[in-house]
């Protein structure tokens, strides 16, 4: 068993989002000490001894620390933000703007003080102005304030195609960028399996069902769930950003990232594809767009400038 490293991990928020992110980053090994924080008091604790006490049968060395105490989070390599109110039927994301915006800020605040070195990954939603309020309130460098949202997204598409063409979810490579919201862009031309066009085995009706099927890939959940949103595939999610970033493996990953010029769009969260090492994002990737996929872009970029724009209006920055 490779040593476990001296780093630590703080998650926020112990609902089921974050108190997934701390079993899988301790089963990975990923970090020394994973600490969970939350507000309400005896909910990470208990949650941490438990995962604590499946360490002898796992055969993990990671402790998980569960805290109410922001002290306990100092010098975090990385933070999983995933505190937040979750969508309930019929709501969208936006809808959680103010709500989930100040709890944003109010842990900005603390990672400021508190981790000035970290990489923080936001999962909290509205995702794209989430983490456009974490940047600005934490004050960090862009490259470490990230969004999970088309690692999560491009998952769900994957197992769509997956399940229509009768492959292996983990042979399929697909990709969404944009708004982690009804307006993402699944780009089909960029799927395939094991390298095979995923247009050369499907129809462009089956596709385009399928890419539909991703956009509302949450909604669905939640419907179906009725009192909370997907736990699971974002945790995985959010975690196996955590550790490319950990592990400095360089993975091209789809994130929401602030844009600087790149695909045309300026100081601008959005999901694009982006590196993952050592210190959060190592560069953007651009990709050449059809006519097509450059109006669907700028038409997301749209969704996200509106709920930045009533952040501002709500004085949240
Ligand atoms: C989702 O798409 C919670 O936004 C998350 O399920």
């Amino acid at each position: 068993m490779r040593a476990t490293p001296s780093r630590k991990i703080t998650v926020v928020g112990a609902g089921y989002v974050g108190s997934t992110c701390a079993q899988l980053s301790a089963l990975k090994n990923l970090a020394k000490e994973i600490v969970l924080i939350d507000v309400l008091a005896g909910r990470p604790q208990g949650i941490a001894l438990d995962l604590n006490q499946s360490a002898a049968i796992e055969g993990f060395q990671a402790r998980v620390i569960g805290t109410n105490d922001w002290a306990e989070t100092a010098d975090s390599d990385v933070v999983i933000m995933t505190a937040g109110l979750p969508r309930k039927p019929g709501m969208s994301r936006s809808d959680l703007l103010e709500t989930n915006g100040k709890i944003v800020r109010q842990v900005a605040e603390e990672l400021r003080r508190r981790s000035p070195e970290a990489v923080v990954i936001v999962v909290t939603n509205p995702l794209d102005s989430m983490v456009t309020l974490m940047r600005h309130h934490t004050g960090f460098s862009a490259r470490r304030v990230i969004g999970m949202a088309g690692v999560l997204d491009a998952a769900r598409f994957a197992y769509f195609l997956a399940e229509a063409t009768g492959t292996a979810p983990a042979d399929v490579d697909a990709m969404v960028l944009g708004a982690h919201g009804d307006s993402m862009v699944p780009m089909a031309r960029h799927c395939s399996i094991n390298g095979v066009a995923a247009q050369d085995l499907l129809s462009e009706d089956t596709i385009g069902e399928l890419a539909h099927r991703t956009k509302h890939g949450g909604a669905e959940i939640v419907a179906l769930l009725k009192t909370g949103s997907a736990w699971y595939a974002p945790a995985s999610a959010s975690v196996a950003m955590a550790e490319a970033i950990l592990h400095d493996a360089q993975r091209m990953l789809p994130c929401a990232c602030l844009l600087g010029g790149e695909f045309g769009f300026d100081g601008l969260y959005m999901g694009v594809p982006a590196i993952l090492g050592a210190g959060g994002v190592q560069r953007i990737v651009e990709l050449s767009l059809t006519a097509e996929a450059r109006a669907l872009m700028q038409k997301t970029a749209g969704s996200i400038q509106a709920d930045v724009a009533t952040m501002r209006d709500l004085g949240l920055m």
